[in-house]
């Protein structure tokens, strides 16, 4: 049996400010976790910190001309301040870059270069011969040969989403000084991850079936590739210097030092940090979330391994991503609810978002959040049932008794069965945190607000006060107790809620042990005036959040908007062979059946001719009537909904995907060629 519980959350890079695919990924699950055990007297240390080193953070520093450390200061603040106003209740929130970190991550790669645990090979890699730099593939730009599109970097396309290698681009150019990058030799420390394959193999596949099944599975497609040697230095000026002679200009990479960082930011928490590490009886379980799964459960497990002295994750409980408005969430394209400017943007509404990311929770497949969800469960959950049933049961005990909780007399079938639904799902919640399935946790957590308010419905105190004022106490003190078991039970979901009811309730602790229980609060006592726990999204804060998002994708696309790559050479007889006139819309007509075409008459200045174009998404079909238009005459007629179009008429696209008749600037004849 474990004495206790090493939690740790993936350490967010501090080159940006975290948003509610991370919350709903790593953070709020684990706090929730973190929370429980804590309510449940269990010995707990919640380990977070900020990722301080690897490539996007040199390349922001050098895109806004500051230093890597500027960056690193400036979103390891944001980043502790918006995760402490959200309640996530780390024990320790460090950072990569403090000298505890360097010293226990270059102690960490001195061990394991003593022990003989790394082999060192020499490869080629691109080298900025001006910069005198090796350059990260981030480092390397050009055009890409899948889109076309320039800017494509070294590992990806962002424009058509692909992955790339450096020597993939077209026409590479180092981002340092715009020169030709060339191959150069350079050595790495390796760890041989095959070495540990049998070991990770039975430790995982083996030992840990009870993962869950996307971990699991995972793991065991890489373990059945086959592991490889993984570099775990880099060229690099930005980071921890590799702590051997002779490895001047080089640095950990932030793979390696990263998950180093959990044992550092432990060590700067307590003095007692091995007994977290090392000691048997304890456990330690990586919130993460699906990207960060390899390195938590083979590369990181390896290189403990290696060490020698640490222990094993027992669990982790990875979580696929969240969308946002059923698109990808994106930095880069500004795609994301920013945790800092919800807390400016929604103040006091730190419980709905932890809430609504957990009610969403991506546990076993990709989710989604919507603003006009995060409304409804504000207004038909947490207000309409948790709220209510709190506002309803306290509001009577003011106004019957003046506050003073009235002693339950002789209980009816009907209170018991109450309390043993109570009960049901309160240890259905429990078995769902102990398993990391928060999503059915609050679930079950909602089930119990719901049984108050069933039971107020069915019994009815309201009305019973006039005649039966015996049995109303009870209903009362019952309902009371109901309301003191969600301070405890919501207490690891909406927290702030939570210490609110306690208050209120004269609660001093909350515990685990407490739930169940229906003599939490004291008869005679007198609780706290009836406060709104929770108050209507109105429709208006949502539609300014979606048009935020709206306008946030609309300038993405300008500022990226890119033309097309130039194709192929044609000569002036290619050219020519296109027969581009200009001609005068006379009639325009929507095609029955067929939401994207308009008909055209052209006056041709040879008859007329019909054009079926598929521009009914763009124009009426007055708003061409008169207008001079470009279009090809010598394209094969085709038949378009049973309408022959004899010829195409041309449009521009423009940046989002909108097209746009061409047509002369000045006055031409009908029939005119284009040439
Ligand atoms: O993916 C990420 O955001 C990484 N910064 C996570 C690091 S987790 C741990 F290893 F530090
Ligand atoms: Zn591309």
């Amino acid at each position: 049996m474990f004495k206790r519980t090493l939690i740790t959350s993936a350490l967010p890079y501090a080159n940006g400010p975290v948003h509610i695919g991370h919350l709903a990924g790593v953070y709020v699950p684990a706090d929730i976790y973190a929370r429980y055990l804590r309510l449940k007297g269990e010995e707990v240390m919640f380990v977070g910190g900020s990722d301080e080193h690897g490539v996007p953070i040199t390349i922001k520093a050098r895109n806004e001309g500051v230093t890597p450390q500027d960056i690193v200061d400036r979103y390891h603040k944001m980043i502790k301040e918006s995760f402490e106003e959200l309640g996530i209740s780390f024990d320790v929130y460090g950072r990569t870059t403090s000298k505890t970190h360097h010293k226990n991550a270059s102690d960490f790669f001195r061990k394991l270069y003593d022990k003989g645990e790394f082999i060192e090979k020499t490869s080629e890699q691109l080298y900025d011969e001006e910069a005198g730099e090796f350059l990260a593939d981030r480092y390397v730009v050009g055009t890409c040969p899948h889109c076309g599109k320039d800017g494509a970097y070294g590992d990806q396309c962002e424009a058509c989403g692909t992955s790339l290698s450096p020597s993939d681009l077209i026409n590479p150019k180092s981002k340092l000084s715009g020169s030709t990058p060339v191959l150069k030799e350079t050595s790495h420390w390796y760890l041989p991850l095959d070495k540990w394959e049998p070991k990770l193999r039975q430790w995982i596949l083996e030992e840990h079936k009870e993962w869950r099944p996307n971990v699991y599975g995972q793991c065991k497609s890489w373990l059945d590739m086959g592991l490889q040697p993984r570099a775990v230095s880099r060229d690099l000026k930005w980071g921890i210097p590799v702590p051997v002679d002779g490895a001047e200009g080089k640095v950990l990479y932030v793979w390696f030092d990263a998950p180093i960082g959990y044992i550092s930011n432990t060590i700067d928490a307590t003095p007692e940090w091995e007994k977290w590490w090392k000691d048997k009886d304890t456990r330690m379980i990586h919130f993460i979330g699906k990207d960060n799964i390899v390195f938590h459960c083979i590369v990181f497990p390896a290189m403990l391994l290696a060490h020698g002295e640490y222990n094993l994750p027992d669990n982790v409980p990875a979580n696929e991503f969240l969308n946002l408005e059923d698109d990808k969430i994106s930095t880069s394209r500004n795609w994301a609810v920013w945790l800092h400017e919800y807390l400016r943007e929604l103040p006091g509404k730190q419980d709905v978002l932890r809430y609504v990311l957990t009610a969403n929770a991506p546990e076993t497949k990709d989710n989604n959040f919507t603003w006009k969800d995060f409304q409804a469960r504000n207004n038909s959950e947490l207000v309409a049932i948790l709220g209510n049933f709190i506002n309803r049961a306290t509001v009577l005990i003011h106004k019957y008794y003046g506050g003073m909780i009235p002693a339950a007399g002789e209980l009816t079938e009907a209170d018991k069965e109450m309390m043993k639904e109570v009960k049901e799902s309160i240890n259905s919640l429990s078995s769902n945190l102990d398993n990391f399935k928060f999503r059915e946790g609050l679930k079950d957590a909602m089930n119990v607000a719901r049984i108050g308010n069933k039971y107020l419905a069915d019994t009815e105190p309201w009305k019973l006060i006039k005649t039966d004022p015996v049995r109303t106490a009870t209903i009362l003190n019952l309902a009371v107790q109901l309301c003191a078991n969600l301070a405890v039970i919501f207490e690891p979901f909406t927290p702030f809620m939570a210490a609110k009811l306690a208050e209120q309730l004269r609660l001093k602790v909350l515990k685990w042990d407490m739930t169940g229980k229906f003599d939490l609060v004291p008869d005679g006592i007198e609780i706290g005036q009836p406060e709104l726990l929770f108050e209507k999204v109105e429709d208006a804060v949502v539609e300014a959040q979606v048009k935020k998002l709206e306008d946030a994708k609309q300038k993405n696309i300008l500022e990226n908007w890119q033309p097309n790559a130039v194709k192929e050479t044609v000569d002036f007889p290619t050219f020519e062979k296109m027969d581009i006139r200009v001609g005068k819309v006379l009639e325009c007509e929507k095609v029955p059946k067929a939401d994207k075409l308009l008909k055209f008459k052209i006056d041709d200045g040879m008859g007329g001719r019909t054009i079926v174009s598929g521009i009914a998404k763009y124009y009426n079909p007055e708003d061409l009537l008169g207008k001079d238009v470009c279009f090809i005459a010598n394209f094969a007629p085709r038949k378009l909904k049973g309408v022959e179009s004899q010829g195409m008429i041309l449009s521009a696209q423009d940046s989002d995907g909108r097209l746009v008749v061409i047509g002369p600037t000045g006055e031409v004849r009908p029939g005119s060629s284009v040439g």
